[in-house]
């Protein structure tokens, strides 16, 4: 039995890892930070808090003891890292503790690593915010980096790092440049669960409207429960390497806000230009969604679309989740977890969330 350490297990990639190796056969050591108000929400989403070989270890990635504590209590085979503070508006207003944490931290724990058995296998939750101000598009590992947040830089610092490690130390580093992932288990800060979230309460008069930034920013969207085996099989090849995971397809959130809605029984029609633009419900005439300027970024990224075919090549990767049924699956979970059915959805009875095995034999 393999056993495999995840940092940030409270995140919506640490509950769909740590459900995806429980169900390989591992033994999962689920890092968490201590705090007041405990979010292990998602992992009883999935039904990984009680099963028998998962773990809870409070650890903090900033703090080194907390590393060394869990490596030789628990000697892990595979480390994955994917604590991080991740929230890129955040990282604008608290760039030191980004850059302690999403930085300085994954250098930390490498370090840790590297002084106690540095034969552990290491994943580095990289990110495609690092191209930011993107120079060739799609992006791929050969793409220069440009990030545009507090939060892209932090996380530059910490790919170099592993890059670093990989080459100074000879150790098994794997980075995974992973392009933006979701699901129904997303933070609400994120534009996806927001407006799935929001597309619900709207079409159940529970709220009503939904304010948004930038309409026109384009992501490359796809399944975290598909981003993890990625993550898995960048650990399980015979070197390591660094890989971009990525759809290859870009949507922009104007566009995302159309599928939600639909997915929630509204058409909705734009009307305006810039700051004035608001989406209008084509059936009751009334505005549902307005553009709100506060919630422009200091710098923005524009368009991100990436070139996933060495993980194809080399891993055997390949998202199975499109844009258009990430959207149907995120707001069918809202209106799961409300207790009503969305008036057009046919098939409302599809269990909401799908777990990581279940999508990729889909
Ligand atoms: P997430 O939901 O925000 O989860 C982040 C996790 O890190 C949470 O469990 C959080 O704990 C934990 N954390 C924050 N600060 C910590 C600290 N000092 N010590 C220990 N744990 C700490 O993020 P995610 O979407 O799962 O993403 C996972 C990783 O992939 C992150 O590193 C993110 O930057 C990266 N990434 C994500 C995407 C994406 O689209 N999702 C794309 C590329 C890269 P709390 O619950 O206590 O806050
Ligand atoms: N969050 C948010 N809220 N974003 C909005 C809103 C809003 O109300 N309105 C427009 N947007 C735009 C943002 O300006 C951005 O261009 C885009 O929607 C996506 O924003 P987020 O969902 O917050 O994600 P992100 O792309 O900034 O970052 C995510 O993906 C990265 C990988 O590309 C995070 O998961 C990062 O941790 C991850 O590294």
């Amino acid at each position: 039995m393999k056993t495999a350490f995840i940092t940030g297990v409270t995140g919506q990639d640490g509950a769909y890892l740590a459900a995806l190796l429980i169900s390989k056969g591992y033994r999962v050591i689920g890092g968490y930070r201590r705090s007041s108000n405990q979010t292990f929400w998602r992992l009883a989403e999935l039904n990984t808090l009680a099963h028998p070989s998962f773990c809870l270890v409070e650890h903090d990635l900033t703090d080194p003891h907390s590393s060394f504590a869990v490596l030789s209590t628990y000697q892990p085979d595979e480390v994955y890292n994917l604590a991080a503070q991740s929230y890129v508006t955040a990282s604008f207003s608290q760039p030191s503790a980004t850059a302690q944490i999403s930085g300085l931290g994954a250098q930390t724990l490498l370090e840790a690593v590297r002084l106690s058995r540095r034969e552990i296998r290491v994943y580095q939750a990289s990110s495609a915010e690092m191209f930011g101000k993107v120079r060739a598009s799609p992006q791929d590992e050969l793409t220069p980096f440009h990030p545009r947040s507090p939060y892209g830089v932090a996380k530059l610092f910490a790919h170099w790092s592993a890059v670093n490690h990989r080459e100074a130390y000879e150790m098994f580093v794997a980075s995974g440049i992973l392009f933006n992932h979701e699901s129904p288990l997303r933070g609400e800060e994120f534009v996806t669960r927001k407006i799935a979230k929001a597309a619900c309460r709207i079409s159940l008069g529970a709220q009503a409207r939904l304010r948004l930034g930038n309409l026109h920013a384009k992501r490359d969207w796809g399944f975290a429960g598909d981003y993890v085996e990625g993550m898995w099989r960048m650990l399980q090849a015979p070197k390591p390497d660094t890989f971009v995971l990525a759809t290859g397809t870009t949507t922009s959130v104007r566009e995302f806000a159309d599928l939600a809605f639909l997915n929630a029984g509204m058409e909705l029609i734009w009307r305006g230009r810039g700051a004035d633009e608001v989406g209008v419900c084509a059936t009751s005439g009334r505005t549902v969604v307005e553009v709100d300027p506060a919630l422009y970024r200091p710098a923005e990224v524009d368009v991100l679309i990436g070139r996933p075919n060495k993980a194809e090549r080399e891993l055997g990767w390949r998202p199975q989740i499109k844009v258009a049924e990430l959207a149907k699956m995120m707001v069918a979970a809202e209106f799961h977890w409300v207790g009503a059915r969305p008036g057009l959805l046919p098939e409302a009875s599809t269990p909401p969330i799908r777990s990581p095995a279940t999508a990729l034999t889909a």
